[in-house]
């Protein structure tokens, strides 16, 4: 009887799993000495890497892919929300990255993208090694409890399911060898697993000295879904920075509700970003805030959160650093450019008759019907000035993907009508 594919990776990729056992890392970290950056910079590259693969694993069609990849009925298998978690527990830590071991998770990740439709066996290879190694999670979690006296926060990412991991691992190997039943295909997983165990490798000795490699932040030290364009270096600018985004995620709840974690991680990477252009002078700071309003507008989030962001940057900065009080007032003057009444007419009209037309649409006299009333009517102005039809996203988003009564929804449906209607009518 021919070798099955679980067998095969397995026999194939088993030293180099003992390598990594072997690493300096894992000897650092059963001693209780590994740097938390060196942990943190683990989780932060396991974040870009299972962001993709599970983008890849959600748009594949082909049933080998999913006789294996069943997150419906198997949520474990979705662990991106679990590393955004963890990562947001370290967030005020403010950990640097070791430079070398960013680019090789990106060129990593690059790889990962490269992925085509029908690289089934590919996909699978990778998934294989990110599902086993569930297993040595569990040897893992208590020394990393351990050592950074974390309980589940910080955590979620290596605590192991309450119970039937062997039972489950066996089922997982199962389907695998039904999935992979060629020769052929089990060489191009195989492949693909014996990449990512040589990335793993290369990482953990990166990460295992890090004390002797350049550390940096990065966009990716706070987001790693974000690349790694160059952000502000200094600590107190950065942990100003966080907390422009708490404001701004408190004031608007609408972020969490819609993007989850990533409304929190983008938050942070764009306000890092963001808070190293005003050197550069006023006219990239507009230029820079405008380009970044188009980028979010067309993902959903009207221009007028951005500017609210830089005003709240502009304030913590001041704060925090108020002898660059005239740089962070460049942040301030882009939130103004942003605003649509600022040189519109008929934009500033809609503005002003949004109390107006919200009570005669017969929205709800509170703070979330309020918000939704904003949101939509900013996102129609979005539309107008850049013409993406974000409107009808946001109504959309509004009315489906939140609790509101029948009653709220035809409400929201009638605000957007008048005030669509209301701009036509403008000169
Ligand atoms: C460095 C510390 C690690 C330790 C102590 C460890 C330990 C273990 C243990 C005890 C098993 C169960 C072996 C068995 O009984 O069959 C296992 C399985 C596995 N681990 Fe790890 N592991 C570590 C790191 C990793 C990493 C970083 C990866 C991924 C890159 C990984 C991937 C796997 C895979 C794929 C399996 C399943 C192998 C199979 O049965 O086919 N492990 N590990």
């Amino acid at each position: 009887m021919s070798a099955t594919a679980s067998d095969r990776l397995k026999q194939s990729t088993w030293a180099s799993h003992q390598r990594l056992e072997q690493s300096a890392f894992h000897r650092a970290l059963q001693a209780g000495q590994l740097p938390l950056a060196a942990y943190v910079g683990w989780l932060r590259a396991l974040t870009a890497i299972h962001a993709e693969l599970e983008r890849k694993l959600d748009q594949s069609e082909l049933p080998a892919v999913r006789a294996l990849w069943q997150p419906q009925s198997d949520p474990g298998q979705r662990r991106l929300a679990l590393l955004q978690q963890d990562l947001l527990h370290f967030r005020y830590d403010l950990l640097a990255d070791v430079a070398e071991a960013v680019r090789h998770t990106l060129e990593y990740v690059a790889r990962l993208r490269q992925l085509r439709a029908d690289d089934g066996p590919e996909l699978l290879g990778v998934f294989y090694v990110l599902e086993g190694a569930k297993l040595g999670a569990t040897l893992l979690q208590p020394l990393l409890a351990r050592t950074y006296a974390l309980r589940t926060a910080g955590l979620r990412y290596f605590c192991p399911p309450a119970s039937g991991l062997r039972q489950h691992w066996q089922g997982f190997r199962q389907r695998l060898d039904q999935a992979l039943p060629e020769a052929a295909q089990q060489d191009r997983a195989i492949a693909a697993a014996q990449e990512l165990y040589a990335f793993m490798a290369r990482l953990l000795s990166q990460l295992g000295d890090s004390g002797v490699r350049e550390q940096r932040f990065f966009s990716f030290s706070f987001n790693p879904q974000s690349g790694n364009h160059p952000v502000q270096q200094q600590p107190e600018v950065l942990l100003a920075a966080l907390r422009a985004t708490d404001r701004c995620l408190a004031e608007w709840p609408y972020f969490r509700q819609r993007y989850g974690h990533l409304g929190c991680l983008f938050g942070d990477s764009d306000g890092a970003w963001l808070a190293s252009l005003p050197p550069l002078g006023s006219r990239v700071v507009i230029e820079q805030c405008n380009w970044l309003a188009g980028v979010l507008a067309a993902r959903g989030m009207p221009s007028f959160l951005l500017a609210r962001h830089l005003e709240l940057l502009c304030d913590e900065l001041t704060r925090a650093c108020p002898l660059h009080a005239s740089d962070w007032q460049l942040l301030r003057q882009a939130a103004d450019s942003l605003d649509p009444a600022c040189d519109d007419a008929p934009a500033a009209a809609l503005l002003q008759a949004l109390p107006r037309l919200s009570h005669q649409a017969g929205l709800a006299n509170n703070s979330d019907s309020q918000a939704a009333a904003q949101l939509l009517l900013h996102a129609l102005l979005d539309e107008q000035r850049r013409g993406r039809g974000q409107a009808a996203d946001m109504l959309q988003w509004l009315t489906s993907a939140t609790d509101r009564s029948a009653a709220g929804c035809a409400a929201l449906q009638r605000l957007l009508t008048a005030a669509q209607t209301l701009l036509k009518g403008t000169p």
